[in-house]
């Protein structure tokens, strides 16, 4: 087996005296989806801004390609290639497709005795990256962001990502306020960064769209790694048990199927 490119080894957080993730292990590969599952408040977000530097570890560690890391910041995660991309793509609706993918880095050139940015190399390099995630339909980098539809606005923030370096990716539910078309759309370009060797954290609560594309999962229930498998080692149904807490989903569905017999005896009487 390869090193992986990620790695945490026993890791533990609290935010004072609330415990939000416990002794948690999780490897992941290049060219690998790991799909990050569990129900809300499980601790998901806080394990991905644990990894992105958002957060430190009380204990535990993060290794990198074998050896152990401690990201200070945001950008030091960002800078070894950890990119995060956030819910709605984490872009900015006033801005143009040029401006937010270079935002924070934007090129420039020289006019005159003044150092500008260079809108149209921008819009060039943005819509080429986009284009060769297979969007083809974005092809105008002065269109406002706040335009596009919510799976392209994803598509561009996971194609601003690669382009600035990512070796992770972590995507913390893309697909959680789209339509079934596209979902699809990003779940496709989820399968695109895979192949160009990417290592991708996917985190959603559709056990489909991580049936779809993942190659490894992890449960998370109250903050511990409560399933760790494979794809094809797990039925759908034995995850989205194990997502909703197992007994809890064999409570509820008693609970819907008597007030189903309900429902149909009112209509008979
Ligand atoms: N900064 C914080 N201070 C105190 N508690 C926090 C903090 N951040 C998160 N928590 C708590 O940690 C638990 C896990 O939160 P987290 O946001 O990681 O869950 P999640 O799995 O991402 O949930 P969701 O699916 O709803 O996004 C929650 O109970 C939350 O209230
Ligand atoms: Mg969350």
């Amino acid at each position: 087996m390869t090193t992986p490119v990620l790695e945490l080894r026993g890791v533990n957080k609290s935010f004072g005296p609330i415990d939000v993730l416990h002794n948690i292990s999780l490897k992941v590969h290049a060219g690998e989806v790991l799909c990050l599952l569990g129900d809300n408040g499980a601790g998901k977000s806080t394990l991905i801004k644990t990894l992105a530097g958002v957060y430190r570890p009380n204990t535990g560690e993060i290794h990198m390609d074998g050896s152990a890391v401690q990201f200070a910041s945001p950008r030091e995660a960002a800078d070894r290639g950890i990119q995060t991309v956030h819910q709605f793509g984490g872009t900015f609706p006033l801005m143009s497709i040029g401006r937010s993918f270079f935002v924070g880095a934007e090129p420039t050139r020289r006019w005159g005795p003044f150092t500008i940015y260079d809108r149209r190399r921008a819009n060039d390099i943005a819509v080429k990256a986009v284009q060769e995630f297979g969007i083809t339909r974005i092809d105008d980098g002065d269109r406002l962001v706040g335009g596009l539809s919510g799976g392209e606005r994803q598509s561009l923030a996971i194609a601003r990502a690669v382009h600035f370096g990512a070796r992770v990716l972590i995507l913390d539910e893309p697909t959680a306020a789209l339509g079934v078309k596209e979902a699809a759309h990003v779940l496709r370009i989820i399968l695109e960064a895979r192949k160009r060797g990417l290592a991708v954290i996917f985190i959603t609560h559709q056990v489909i769209h991580a049936l779809t594309v993942g190659d490894h999962f992890a449960v998370l229930i109250r903050g511990e790694v409560a399933a760790d498998f494979r794809r094809g080692e797990r039925t759908r149904e034995e995850i989205t048990d194990l997502m909703a807490g197992g007994e809890q989903m064999a409570e509820l569905e008693a609970e819907i199927e008597a007030h189903q017999r309900d429902i149909a005896s009112a209509a008979v009487a």
